[in-house]
């Protein structure tokens, strides 16, 4: 292939994670299908259709706001928010808010285990009951180098954590994708070690930023959005915040993340933002706001370093900011 059409020359305004794939192996493996899927960016018309009446949580919405954590810009209209997504599992175009519509989100059960007092399982809409929902407004800054403002609802991380009853020992939480290729079509791509992982450690897990979001714009998760709980750790790049989770393990060894696994050079399992530090094929100096047209300075720790700076006081020799 010639040099001018290898993936990782292409310009930084069209670095999306369709490019992030493309490592040898699966240049190898799977390029072939997966340039023909190289479409753009799209931004759909429509909202996706948000089952809000039959999902069992609905009368749990809308909480109440939180106002601690207060946004610079205004919130991401929802329309485009569902519509310029990355939820691999439905494949590699940002518009996967039909093809995502497969996702099953009931029954749903959360597996707790690991290094906990008893490990269990739970039903999420129990999990749910044991947790008291509010609304935050948070930036989500995604390592392609675009951003959008978002109101989940959701309980801090803490919560959940402590419900757990982790041991002493117990150092990360670990956390884990359904795995169902009958359900999530994108999952029979199989140059991707699935399923999707990623991980925090009990530090970062129980810092009160550390959000799992059931719901966003007043009602229950759209399912393109990671439905019926994902993660949301607004100082890290967006790849950290794991969508559909179905468990949470406690471990004294750095859990390794999807992207990790796939391209270790350019994400790696702290991917703190900093714009400072460039991604190896782009700068990390500004983002695009989605919807605006609007590019902007990115902000260390996407401005929320007076939250989190703390826990990573001791750890200048990590590779902290990939
Ligand atoms: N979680 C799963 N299971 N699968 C994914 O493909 N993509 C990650 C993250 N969590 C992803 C995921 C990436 S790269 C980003 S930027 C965010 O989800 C996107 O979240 P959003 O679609 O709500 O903006």
């Amino acid at each position: 292939m010639p040099n001018s059409r290898r993936p990782w020359d292409l310009p930084e305004r069209l670095a999306t994670p369709e490019q992030l794939v493309f490592n040898r192996r699966a240049l190898l493996v799977g390029g072939a299908s997966a340039l023909a899927l190289m479409s753009g960016p799209a931004i759909a018309q429509r909202v996706g259709d948000v089952d809000k009446l039959a999902d069992p949580s609905a009368r749990l919405y809308p909480a109440k706001r939180n106002e601690t954590y207060k946004l610079d810009r205004p919130i991401t209209d929802e329309n485009i928010n569902t519509h310029y997504n990355n939820f691999y599992e439905y494949g590699t175009s940002k518009d996967v808010a039909t093809a995502s519509e497969k996702l099953q989100t009931r029954p749903w059960t959360v597996k707790i285990d690991g290094m906990v007092e008893k490990p269990f399982e739970i039903g999420v809409d129990d999990l749910m009951k044991k947790m008291t929902l509010e609304e935050r407004t948070y930036r989500h800054r995604c390592v392609e180098a675009w951003s959008m403002a978002i109101a989940w609802t959701g309980f801090p991380l803490k919560k959940l954590v402590d419900f757990a009853r982790p041991l002493g020992s117990a150092k990360f939480v670990r956390m884990e994708t359904f795995l169902d290729a009958k359900m999530a079509p994108g999952q029979r791509m199989s140059w991707f070690p699935w399923p999707y992982i990623e991980g925090l450690t009990m530090a970062e897990a129980t810092n009160d930023l550390a959000f799992i979001a059931t719901g966003a714009y007043g009602h229950p998760l759209a399912k393109v959005q990671g439905a019926p709980l994902r993660l949301a750790v607004p100082w890290k790049y967006g790849f950290k915040s794991i969508k559909s989770i179905v468990r949470f393990s406690f471990v004294d060894k750095q859990p390794l993340g999807m992207w990790q696994q796939i391209q270790g050079s350019e994400y790696g399992f702290w991917a703190n933002v900093n714009p400072a530090v460039p991604h190896p094929r782009w700068s990390q100096a500004t983002e695009e706001v989605i919807g605006t047209g609007e590019r902007r300075p990115t902000l260390l720790f996407n401005g929320y370093g007076e939250y989190v700076a703390g826990i990573y006081k001791g750890l200048e020799n990590e590779r902290l900011w990939a």
